[in-house]
């Protein structure tokens, strides 16, 4: 299977070894091009945001306006902070150069005067290789003034975070690096009117943005025919959990999560039954093992399934996997990394996290599980930022696909004392 992002090319992160495997040759093509064909290349390909949300690329880059007065930037959300998700900074260390001649092209594409990637704090080693290959890029002359002699100017910025997930959601991102509190914005007006320091701004993952010398190099037709034909193109999964193999595995699109777990991460330790996936990260809703046959890695399938791809974060629990300890620690992450701005998941997020923490001390109520559903479905989609929604989604589908794991707590308990408040 060919591997486009992370293929095994060694010291690929070397300048000399990126260009003599075809790399700037889409950003040389690029410039031959005009922005707005650039931007329709993206658009035609059907790449879709490897950030979370699934958004299309092109169409995002579509809402920048063409004329601006004021700067135009790109912020490029190599946050990377949701649980199971670890694949932007393999990007960062094997491929750095493909980030940059992404980000160059996107450049190219929207105007842009200055790209900030923004890079979680925990990242210390990815920051300083990140800033090392666009040394390099810059003293090759692909950053900066008049590049290559196009007449075409770009800066890029790596701006390094302090260890907080809501900076990845994209408003409180643009806060932070403005030097503000990671405090998320009301919307509208959307970033792409009044973005970072009120002047126009396109957000886009890593991932996201490498996939734009690959369209580029390749033409959209050839790159919309990669894997799944409504979410296509080349992704990268981190596998987690109980598999025998964990890591971070390129394919195209659109194959059983089956496949990945036994192919590709080599099946589970021990032959043991999967008892449950979470698929594309911590906020993506949990699955059963029974539900997983035919279920595959893109939008639409795993929509199907009622769940998502998020970051394609695929963590894995065996039959012997304690659920109730799972959950509880996502609640914990959730509560602590909500940034207080809104009632429902300051409160919400905390109360979720203390409920189920009776249920994994074998306290918990009968009707603690309702509690626990009311609580969930209150704090989902009342809220400024996702985040919220991130808290929700796995209390809410751990409760609806496995409501039996909590029965048998709460039943353990009707023996002892229930009078625990909340
Ligand atoms: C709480 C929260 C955390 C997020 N963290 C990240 C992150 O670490 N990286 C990321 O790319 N997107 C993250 N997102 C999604 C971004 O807000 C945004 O949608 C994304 O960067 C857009 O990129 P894409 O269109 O290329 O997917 C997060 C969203 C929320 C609500």
């Amino acid at each position: 299977m060919e591997k486009y992002i992370l293929p095994d090319i060694p010291d690929l992160h070397s300048i000399a070894v990126y260009e003599a495997n075809g790399g700037y040759k889409a950003f040389r093509k690029a410039l031959g091009m005009k922005p707005e064909e650039v931007t329709d290349e993206v658009k035609k390909s059907g790449l879709r945001g490897r950030g979370g949300a699934c958004f299309p690329t092109g169409l995002k880059w579509t809402f920048m306006p063409k004329q601006s007065a004021k700067p135009k930037y790109l912020c490029v959300n190599g946050d990377e902070a949701e649980p199971g998700t670890f694949k932007d900074r393999q990007i960062l260390e094997f491929n750095p150069h493909l980030l940059i001649e992404g980000i160059v092209l996107a450049a190219y594409a929207m105007g842009i005067t200055t790209s900030f990637v923004y890079v979680r704090g925990e990242y210390g080693k990815w920051v300083r290789m990140l800033e090392r290959a666009l040394a390099d890029a810059s003293s090759h002359g692909y950053v900066g003034d008049n590049i290559l002699g196009s007449g075409f100017s770009t800066n890029i910025v790596v701006h390094k975070g302090a260890g907080a997930y809501i900076c990845g959601e994209e408003s409180s991102l643009m806060n932070s690096i403005e030097g503000g509190r990671g405090y998320p914005r009301v919307k509208p007006p959307f970033p792409a009117q009044s973005g970072l320091w009120g002047c126009p701004t396109t957000i886009n993952n890593v991932e996201s943005i490498c996939n734009v010398p690959v369209i580029i190099n390749n033409g959209a037709e050839w790159y919309a025919k990669i894997g799944a034909p409504k979410h296509p193109g080349p992704i990268l999964v981190g596998v987690s959990g109980h598999v025998n193999k964990p890591g971070v595995y390129e394919m195209p699109t659109g194959l059983p999560l089956l496949e990945i777990i036994y192919k590709f991460a080599g099946g589970i330790p021990g032959d043991k039954r999967i008892k449950a996936v979470i698929p594309g990260g911590s906020s993506t809703m949990i699955l059963r093992g029974e539900q997983l046959e035919g279920v595959c890695m893109d939008a639409d399938s795993l929509k199907a399934a009622g769940s998502s791809v998020g970051t394609a974060g695929l963590i894995v629990m065996d039959e012997d996997t304690d659920l109730i300890q799972v959950i509880t620690r996502i609640s914990k992450f959730y509560y602590h990394e909500s940034c207080g701005q809104c009632t429902p998941c300051r409160e919400g997020t905390g109360w979720l996290w203390k409920i189920l923490q009776r249920f994994e001390r074998g306290e918990g109520r009968t009707e603690d599980i309702d509690l626990l559903m009311d609580i969930a479905n209150n704090i989902e989609g009342n809220t400024i930022c996702a985040l919220g929604d991130a808290a929700a989604w796995p209390v809410q589908s751990m409760i609806r696909r496995f409501r039996d794991e909590f029965e048998n707590r709460a039943k353990s308990l009707t023996m002892g004392s229930s009078t625990i408040a909340l």
